[in-house]
């Protein structure tokens, strides 16, 4: 059995067959551009972003694993052969990194650590109080996938009020949770921090712009480690600058790497990070896809599949 790799780039293989060899011997891992390599000889492929046109033209390819949670560059191809499992990638290690990156993001916005961060830059010994704790401030979490609901239940476990929002509605244990655009205002007004984890969907692009960030209580957080075509950027600055939000961490980009000369490097009250929030180490990834193999060649259902009905 044949697995592709484009995931990382060539650099990338050596580690990858040393994961594979680990949890799925029995697999031959060769890499995408490997002139020697029979495009009929392709069982699966593990991708990121394949350029557009490339997996329709592997005519035995049996299924298509994504290197990551979202799929959104996968699914852009317009050639790409929707009748084949596109496999999204969610170890439990991916969702327990969210979990703790939002944990991060939420109690450093309440904290102020960019304030302090800035002051430390300068040798500045700017005493403050923040003026509340975590647990007075309302998280909420737009996108209650298994990231989200993650990092609910470990923001709850500091403490932290947590509501949440998605597309249908979930069911959550003591979570009051919203649904569809219709409790979409009711949910914003009672978020004092907004999380983003919203998969990157037609209908998600540029949702959070001026008329979503006027409806979060004034001076709310935001921490967005979504997808950058959610935003709009120009828009979040503004919100900072007029006090509508008080801080932001941004992990996701619309543009990846950001550019030198992004206002948002050097903003007093913008954290960025370079789309770090969770990303499960090789050795993770390759058990967990491993894993969907074996069920997939037992002729199991796989788990986490991208629905094109659905955009993710
Ligand atoms: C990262 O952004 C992922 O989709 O896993």
């Amino acid at each position: 059995m044949i697995l592709v790799v484009k995931s990382g780039g060539e650099k990338a293989l050596p580690e990858w067959r040393a994961c594979f060899s680990e949890v799925a011997p029995e697999l031959e891992l060769r890499w995408w551009d490997d002139p020697k390599l029979d495009p009929a000889a392709i069982d699966y492929a593990l991708v990121w972003d394949p350029e557009p046109g490339r997996l329709a033209k592997l005519p035995r390819l049996r299924a298509i694993f994504g290197a990551g949670a979202g799929v959104d560059a996968i699914a852009a191809d317009p050639h790409l052969p929707r009748h084949l499992p596109l496999v999204r990638c969610v170890p439990p290690e991916a969702t327990q990194r969210m979990g703790e990156f939002v944990c991060w993001a939420v109690l450093s916005l309440h904290k102020d650590a960019r304030r302090m961060a800035v002051a430390q830059a300068k040798s500045d010994w700017d005493a403050f109080d923040p003026p509340f704790a975590a647990a007075d401030k309302t998280v909420g979490i737009m996108g209650l996938g298994a990231m989200g609901l993650r990092a609910a239940a470990m923001l709850r476990g500091l403490g932290i009020p947590v509501i949440g929002w998605s597309r249908s509605r979930k069911l959550v244990d003591g979570m009051e949770c919203f649904a569809g655009p219709g409790e979409q205002a009711a949910f914003l007004a009672r978020s004092d921090v907004l999380v983003c984890l919203l998969p990157a969907t037609p209908e998600t692009a540029g949702m959070i712009a001026a008329p979503l960030l006027g409806r979060l209580p004034r001076g709310a957080g935001l921490v967005q480690v979504g997808r950058g075509a959610h935003q709009v950027l120009p828009d979040i600055i503004a919100a900072l600058d007029s006090g509508q939000l008080s801080g932001a961490v941004l992990d996701v980009f619309e543009q990846e790497p950001l550019a030198a000369d992004n206002p948002a490097w050097a903003h007093p009250r913008i954290t960025v990070t370079p789309h770090a929030a969770s990303l499960p180490s090789r050795l993770d990834r390759a058990r967990y896809i491993a894993g969907c193999i074996a069920r997939f060649e037992r002729g199991e259902t796989l788990p986490n599949l991208y629905d094109p009905e659905r955009g993710y």
